[in-house]
């Protein structure tokens, strides 16, 4: 005899108590002005804190929220607080993350036209925003996946099987991409997921250029085994661009597909006073572009662009029986543009917050940080203690205190951190551990910013 779990219906059915004290808590958080940067609580509680908890009869939602609330959402450290400098920020729009409520709510999925043509159709309008921003042909298109790292994997895999098409190379032929040193790590993880080898060229001021892209090649033994280059704008470490004019004019000549990691720093693809140093971004035959970076949408928001989207297709696309129902001939599949068939409509919260606010809003917004960095920067110059290692291009600041050791720098870090006054980490330059300030929340004033300066 088979017995139904007790309460097996409540689980789907609406429970108006437990609405109000979860949408209190978002309505709650959303009414931050400033999200607190919390991840200073002690974790060796956690253990105890989550023991026992997953029981037959369930907690129920009151005691459930209330350790999240109260225990372990203070052991996270707000990455879209405005003190929040380290690594890359998030900043999502209040719209943003409302409407990436409203995703959940409706389970909302982005996998095929057939079943989400609405959702699908908006996302590719974000999509086309990018794309005409970056200066790509208004054929261009892709989809949204997880993360940066994942629209790199997306778009080196069509890298590497087109061009194995295009030059009639066997399927496992050995096939290199020529990056730099200053390539994400998720360039190398790519690659090697891939069976690629980097091909790495070495650059002066950590810019990678035509120039040193040619001299590499030209000093390879095996060059015709090179099938792309990987160009980053805005890299993470230090927000350089690099120059993608005479990378793209070396790609052409050399039939490189090129690829551009634009995960962090494309966004000012919409800031007037930096889109000159993009130039030649239009060239690109991929390129990635992160919402959930500083185009201000919640986690996990990623855009992989394809100059011709059809090549992806060819690569991507899944066959499966009870999978032929999806291929309509005029039916845009997400599912054909990257390694992925299920998937939460995640490019909405976006496209809902640029409908909502305008182009200007995030213009703004982007150009804020920018102008942030600079002021920064030029109060650090002032004193004699600090050297910036370079002048910041988008808005990340390197620098070096005078006389610090790593020791330091941690040190500095964590004081930081357990005053609440700034979250930083630092990095390192030529071998060397350096200090590093990530500038990109809207509403990070100077004063926040110059506290978490060295004195
Ligand atoms: C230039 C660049 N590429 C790729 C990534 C990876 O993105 P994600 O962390 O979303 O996977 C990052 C992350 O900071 C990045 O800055």
């Amino acid at each position: 005899m088979t017995t139904t779990p007790k309460d097996s219906t409540n689980m789907h059915a609406f429970d108006a108590q437990m609405a109000e004290g979860v949408l209190e808590y978002v309505r709650d958080r959303l009414a931050l002005i400033e999200t607190p940067l919390d991840g200073i609580d002690d974790v060796s509680k956690l253990e105890s804190l989550l023991k026992d908890l997953i029981t037959k009869d369930g907690i129920g939602y009151e005691a459930a929220l209330k350790l999240y609330d109260q225990d372990l959402s203070r052991m996270v450290i707000s990455a879209d607080s405005p003190k929040y400098f380290a690594f890359i920020p998030a900043a999502p729009t209040k719209a943003s993350l409302l409407f990436d409520s409203v995703i959940s709510a409706a389970s909302l999925q982005g996998i095929s036209w057939l079943e989400a043509a609405g959702a699908i159709a908006a996302e590719n309008q974000a999509l086309k925003f990018l794309s005409d921003a970056a200066g790509l042909p208004s054929t261009a298109g892709g989809t949204f996946v997880s993360g940066g790292s994942s629209a790199n994997l997306a778009a080196l895999t069509v890298a590497r099987d087109t061009q194995r098409t295009a030059r009639n190379l066997e399927k496992r032929s050995l096939v290199r991409v020529a990056v730099s040193e200053q390539a994400h790590s998720s360039i190398e993880r790519a690659l090697s997921i891939l069976d690629i080898e980097a091909l790495v060229v070495k650059t002066e001021n950590h810019r990678l250029t035509g120039d040193a892209l040619e001299r590499t090649l030209n000093s390879d033994p095996h060059p015709e085994n090179v099938i792309a280059v990987v160009a980053t704008s805005g890299t993470t470490n230090a927000g350089i661009i690099d120059d993608l004019e005479s990378i793209a004019q070396v790609a052409k000549k050399h039939d490189l597909w090129f690829h551009i990691d634009g995960a962090y720093g494309a966004a000012a693809l919409l800031a007037p006073s930096v889109k000159p140093l993009f130039k030649g971004f239009e060239h690109a035959d991929s390129f990635i572009i992160d919402p959930h970076k500083w185009l201000f949408a919640p986690f996990d928001s990623a855009a992989v662009i394809y100059r011709n989207p059809n090549l992806a297709k060819q690569v991507h696309t899944q066959h499966a029986s009870y999978l032929d129902v999806l291929h309509g001939p005029d039916d845009w599949n997400p599912s054909d543009y990257a390694h992925h068939l299920t998937r939460r409509a995640r490019g909405l919260a976006f496209w809902f917050s640029l409908i909502t606010y305008g182009t200007d809003a995030y213009t703004s917004a982007i150009e804020s940080s920018i102008d942030l960095t600079h002021q920064v920067a030029r109060e650090m110059k002032k004193n004699p203690n600090i050297e910036l290692i370079n002048e910041p291009q988008l808005s990340i600041i390197l620098f070096k205190r005078k006389d610090w050791n790593e020791t330091d720098y941690q040190k500095w870090a964590a004081e930081l951190l357990q005053s609440q006054i700034a979250f930083v980490a630092p990095s390192a330059w030529n071998g060397e551990v350096v200090g590093r300030l990530v500038f990109l929340h809207p509403s990070t004033t100077l004063e926040m910013a110059l506290a978490a300066v060295p004195k």
